[in-house]
């Protein structure tokens, strides 16, 4: 017999604590000190239907991964479940209003107008989560002004006529030298979340990464790609091997092509804009294994053929660990700013760990991409010049998918696929294999005297004042 909303009800505290998704009941007693997203959003819901707020945060699967069967307890009668007055927000108005007077598509010209259009129309919930970064948000924005401490040093007299952005990774054959890397719940501000990124991929022939954390399971997003349409998983390494390799397995049955290991996530970062907007506690992602190290590589390597590539390095002696351990790839990544402050960007290290490569003669012994801040092709150029075989591309993506949806996420490459054709014959070359680091003057790249602001410091900053004259007596 289905439980009735009054049973469910009952079970509201930390003793004891049900939860409703989708009509039936789940008793999340023990399972809450472990949930990922903290304990404070579950009791919030302890006894009610959570549904509205659980669904575009977590994948149709979850439930049977996470949550032992013993813990399902079956149909709730849901015309006996009390319904939640919805809070109301009154900037919602204001939003909805943005909504309707946003620009049409065309008029965005490049990847942060895209940003922008999404800073006004998107969910105050969405807008904080993507958005964000860590601590003071310094990296962040240190990963796209560092783009601008390089110049160009342009060929002149050479046949541009045609020029060819294609090139491959790890063997397989892309338009244009970018990937769609993996960013969680697409699906906050996008009904159908990361499926939509799989079209646009597969319209103009990138690479997709899967997110381990996405809205959509695993299989919706390969179900989603057509014909030989080339995927990779991102994983999170779960402390339990079994789930792991479970994944994996599961991954390479269903014809991905790679594996990304995500190693800058031992805890997840403090993304403040995100926990104030959702009084979320911080903390370590409890099922995100904290212990993974060198030794662990051994163990991937024997439980997968496809290539690995490790996300997250941040300094080229593990780009020779990973070399030496026979890894195929490193993304030298600082996960778009949202884990360690103050971390390099991207490029910076590719411009240390090339030269080191070089030396050794490695330097097509692994394949080094890089990501944070790429948003004009001249980044991707950039990048290209100082040795990456490509870069990924994370939140303009999503936020043109946000606002504009497949259409805006198609506009949003081929705007990067017409920036690349000028730029390539701007700078003199009719393909990538001719972008070398003559092309460009990175002499400013590892200079940090200028950081970007400290925002939060200064806000709160007390300017010294000079003696002030004395009153007159
Ligand atoms: C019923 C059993 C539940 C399971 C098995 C579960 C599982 C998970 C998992 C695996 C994540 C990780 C996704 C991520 O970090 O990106 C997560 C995150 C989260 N969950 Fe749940 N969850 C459950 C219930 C709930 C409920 C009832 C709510 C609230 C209605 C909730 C709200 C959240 C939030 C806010 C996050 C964090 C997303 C972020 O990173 O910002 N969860 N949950
Ligand atoms: C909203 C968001 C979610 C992300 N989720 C993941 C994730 O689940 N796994 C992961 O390895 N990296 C994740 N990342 C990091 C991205 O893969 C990538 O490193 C970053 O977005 C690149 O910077 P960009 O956004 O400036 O392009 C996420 C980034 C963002 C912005």
């Amino acid at each position: 017999m289905a439980l009735t909303g009054n049973e469910v009800a009952k079970h509201n505290s930390n003793e004891s604590c049900w939860v409703i998704v989708h009509g039936k009941a789940y008793d999340v007693t023990e399972f809450m000190p472990e949930h990922p997203g903290g304990m404070t959003i579950i009791l919030k819901w302890a006894g009610k239907d959570s549904t509205d707020t659980y669904e575009p945060i977590h994948p149709p699967d979850t439930l049977d991964k996470y949550l032992d069967e013993s813990k399902h307890l079956g149909e709730v009668d849901i015309s006996t479940v009390m319904k939640e007055k919805k809070e109301i927000n009154p900037d919602e108005a204001e939003r909805l209003d943005r909504i309707e007077r946003m620009p049409i598509l065309e008029q965005c010209y490049n990847l942060m107008d895209f940003e922008e259009v999404a800073k006004s129309v998107m969910k105050e919930t969405a807008w904080a989560y993507y958005s964000s970064a860590a601590d003071d948000e310094i990296t962040l924005r240190e990963n796209h002004s560092a783009f601008h401490k390089i110049w160009f040093r342009p060929q002149i007299l050479v046949d541009v006529e045609k020029v060819d952005d294609s090139t491959t990774m790890l063997g397989t054959k892309v338009d244009i030298p970018f990937y769609v890397t993996a960013t969680a719940l697409g699906k906050l501000d996008h009904p159908e979340g990361e499926v939509v990124l799989t079209r646009a991929a597969k319209k103009h022939n990138v690479i997709q990464m899967i997110p381990t954390l996405g809205s959509c399971s695993f299989d919706e997003v390969v179900n989603a790609a057509e014909g030989n349409q080339v995927q990779r998983l991102q994983l999170y390494v779960n402390k339990d091997r079994a789930i792991t390799k479970q994944i994996i397995e599961h991954a390479e049955r269903r014809g991905c092509k790679g594996l990304f290991i995500t190693v800058d996530a031992p805890q997840l970062g403090r993304r403040e804009k995100d926990m104030r907007n959702k009084f979320k506690e911080a903390g370590s992602n409890s099922f995100i294994d904290p212990s993974l190290s060198l030794k662990d590589i051994l163990w991937f390597q024997s439980v997968t053929n496809m290539p690995i590539i490790l996300n997250g390095v941040q300094r080229v002696e593990d780009v020779i660990r990973a070399a030496e351990a026979g890894i195929q790839g490193v993304v030298l990544s600082n996960h778009g700013g949202r884990q360690l402050d103050f971390a390099r960007s991207g490029i910076e290290v590719l411009a240390e760990v090339m030269p080191v490569l070089h030396e050794r003669g490695w330097q097509d012994r692994i394949e080094v991409y890089i990501d944070g801040g790429v948003r004009r092709a001249t980044d991707i150029i950039k990048a290209l010049c100082l040795g990456a075989k490509g870069v990924s591309i994370g939140r303009p993506f999503v936020y043109a998918m946000s606002s504009y949806g497949l259409p805006g996420v198609n506009r949003a490459m081929q705007l990067l696929k017409d920036e690349m054709e000028m730029s390539m014959r701007l700078i003199g070359c009719s393909s990538v294999d001719q972008l070398n680091p003559s092309l460009v003057d990175a002499r400013g790249l590892f200079n940090h005297s200028i950081t970007p602001s400290d925002s939060l410091g200064l806000s709160v900053y007390e300017p010294l004042v000079s003696p002030k004259q004395r009153a007159k007596l």
